[in-house]
């Protein structure tokens, strides 16, 4: 199969173009060069909000992966016409191309940041949606576009919900890190590790290859129209998440400091659905997710 990937030089986008090499014929599209450098004759410097661009990369192709996105909540809170402008133009370009292009499956990277604050845990697919920033709505308004196009357009679809995925290929860099990457650099770093509150807020952390997974079994069954959450399942508090490294490093200083304005304190994913429509579950453990960090 032919499979666009876009955000092809992204931590999700460089696993998923890993998977599909083994049986398929994918390409990708990014702002930025891939940082592997197999990757690199694959990825060609296409801007998602140039619907030419996005046409022209589109043709010819099954399936389309839409990990493409502005991925930081804060700089969403920012800038939310800039997040809007990638987020939901982006995507609705990609989708007019996918038509024009007779793309048979849309499959759209979206977020678990469309649920909000959890009114019940584990969330599961029904639980009400009430993001809690720009980042949140723009990824939802972008799942009502590709459900639309579905029904209006006649464009086979399925919504991925990821919760917190992590690996190595996530930019530490980026002053949005997520708390991973951020603990693991302090770690290499020697610097304390900081815990925001009382760090017994929980939250579902899933290895970025197995999204990856998930998505490529998503891509090569016969499944459409179906909105999936993609997590692990279980709940790891960030204590245990110190605890854990600490133990992988031999024993690290950890530090408490104050608690983030508005954080969510609990956010668990049910993935009863996934685990039944793709007969699938994560093979990575947090404990072998955090070794392969170092
Ligand atoms: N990291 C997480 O925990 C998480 C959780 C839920 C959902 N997601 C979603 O998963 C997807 C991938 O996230 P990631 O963590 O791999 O992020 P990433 O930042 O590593 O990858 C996103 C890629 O999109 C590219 N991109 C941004 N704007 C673009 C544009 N205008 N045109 C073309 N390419 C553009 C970036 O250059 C980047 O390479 C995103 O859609 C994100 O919203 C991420």
């Amino acid at each position: 199969m032919k499979v666009l990937v876009t955000g092809g030089s992204g931590q999700l986008g460089s696993y998923l173009l890993d998977e599909l090499m083994k049986n398929h014929e994918p390409l990708g599209i990014d702002l930025r060069e891939p940082s592997i450098g197999e990757h690199r004759p694959l990825v060609s410097r296409v801007d998602i909000r140039d619907l030419i661009g996005a046409k022209k990369a589109c043709e010819g192709m099954n399936v389309v992966i839409h990990a493409a996105a502005q991925v930081s909540v804060e700089k969403s809170v920012l800038d939310p016409r800039s997040d809007a402008d990638t987020n939901i133009i982006g995507t609705l370009n990609m989708l007019e191309a996918s038509v024009s292009a007779g793309v048979k499956k849309f499959i759209y990277v979206s977020s678990a940041a469309v649920y909000g604050d959890p009114q019940y845990i584990p969330v599961d697919e029904n639980h009400p949606k009430t993001p809690k920033s720009f980042y949140g709505v723009s990824k939802l308004a972008a799942e009502h576009y590709v459900r639309t196009y579905g029904d209006c357009r006649g464009l086979g679809y399925v919504i991925v919900r990821p919760f917190n995925f992590y690996s190595p290929r996530a930019d530490p860099m980026s002053p949005y890190s997520g708390v991973i990457t951020k603990f693991v650099q302090w770690a290499r770093q020697g610097k304390p590790i900081m815990i925001e509150g009382d760090g017994e807020q929980t939250r579902d952390f899933i290895h970025a290859k197995d999204v990856a997974r998930m998505i490529l079994s998503t891509t090569e069954s016969s499944i459409k129209n179906e909105i999936l959450n993609c997590g692990s399942g279980r709940g790891t508090s960030i204590n245990e998440l110190a605890a854990t490294l600490s133990s992988l490093r031999g024993g690290l200083e950890i530090e408490h400091v104050g608690p983030r304005t508005g954080d969510i304190r609990h956010s668990v994913a049910d993935v009863k659905q996934a685990t039944e429509v793709l007969g699938l579950r994560p093979e990575i453990s947090i404990e072998d997710g955090l070794a392969s960090f170092f």
